[in-house]
């Protein structure tokens, strides 16, 4: 996409930004691909920043209707997908690859996939919603990691397929409202293996997708299962599924939990993500998919309703919330919180 370079005092509300934006210490303070607001406008000017490059019309941005419809349609082939593949009568590669093309292919840009994820959550048939949102979430980070077209595509299959092995598990355990057991924790800890199993079966597939199937609850510091591997022993496909499929899992309904908002999800995975995940990734995908929530609409514990105006890079679960006209930073606002998002 064309980029332009235009005076900050001239930026029109809605401009995207079209590269990082760094202080004169190097930090990070908006991340490519951010909205500008008046908020943001005023704290670049405040900074000394004159000028910063946009992408060229881009105001508006996001189809979110059209975007929802193909999301239930790509569901349903999930669910034929890994119906399929449980049934045990093969799957034939074409299916997977048609898919991932097309979600790949359709013009959806990053914000009407975020929209879409944060509203579209279901409590039933949570695998098929939940193996399409890991998909979504992992292109996302393969885009920002600027890998190659084939890399997201493997990527979107990765995450199409990579709780397949659930369909060996019995519902009863999958939905346990209450702790589990440790017999029934040792039942579920197969189903990497057991998805690698079925997703070997199918001629074609990149030798990796079986593998990321296979470690993607493993972690960096070899706490995860089945086996305990350690971070160099990881693909780069199952250390991106591993962290958004954490953050699908935070961020929806179950049977035995209500939903986080992104901004709680995004504290838990930090708190518990050094160590547990590659910190490059971590950090790209925590700075690029805050910035992607500027704008929302949010109801606050005290019933104002409001909208998120900034969200530093590096601090990401604290927003600047903007509430009848004035802003609060709830780094400092410590009584303020985010109910939900509207
Ligand atoms: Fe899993």
């Amino acid at each position: 996409m064309k980029k332009v370079k235009v005076n900050v005092a001239d930026c029109n509300e809605g401009q995207m930004l079209a590269s990082d934006i760094f202080d004169e210490t190097g930090r990070l303070i908006v991340v490519k691909n951010t909205a500008i607001n008046d908020y943001i406008k005023n704290r670049l000017l405040e900074m000394g920043i004159k000028s910063i490059y946009v992408f060229y019309n881009t105001g508006n941005h996001s189809n979110p209707v059209e975007f929802k419809e193909s999301y239930e349609d790509d569901v349903n082939l999930v669910k034929e997908i890994i119906n399929e593949l449980s049934s045990g009568k093969g799957l034939n590669y074409e299916n997977v690859k048609l898919l991932s093309d097309n979600i790949y292919e359709s013009v959806k840009t990053n914000y009407e996939i975020i929209d879409c994820l944060n509203e579209v959550k279901r409590v039933d048939e949570y695998t098929y919603y939940h193996s399409l949102n890991v998909s979504l979430y992992s292109m996302l980070i393969g885009r920002w990691l600027e890998l190659s077209e084939e890399s997201i595509k493997d990527l979107i299959q990765a995450g199409i397929l990579h709780d397949v092995g659930k369909c060996r598990i019995s519902k009863e355990i999958l939905n346990k409202k209450d702790a589990l057991l440790p017999d029934e924790f040792e039942k579920i800890k197969m189903h990497p293996v057991y998805g690698y199993v079925m997703a070997k079966t199918i001629p074609n597939l990149n030798d990796d997708i079986p593998q990321a199937i296979l470690t993607h609850h493993e972690r960096e510091d070899g706490s995860g299962y089945p086996f305990g591997l350690k971070g160099d022993e990881l693909n780069l496909y199952s250390k991106i599924i591993a962290i958004s499929d954490v953050y699908d899992a935070l961020t929806s309904e179950r049977a035995y939990k209500s939903r986080q908002t992104p901004f709680d999800s995004l504290r838990t995975i930090q708190n518990i993500g050094y160590g547990y995940f590659d910190t490059k990734i971590l950090m790209t995908f925590l700075s690029n998919i805050s910035s992607y929530y500027i704008g929302s609409k949010v109801l606050m514990n005290t019933g104002d309703s409001g909208y998120v105006a900034y969200v530093d890079p590096l601090r990401v679960y604290y927003p600047i919330v903007c509430i009848k006209s004035d802003y609060y930073d709830l780094s400092k606002e410590k009584s303020l919180k985010i109910d939900r998002m509207l």
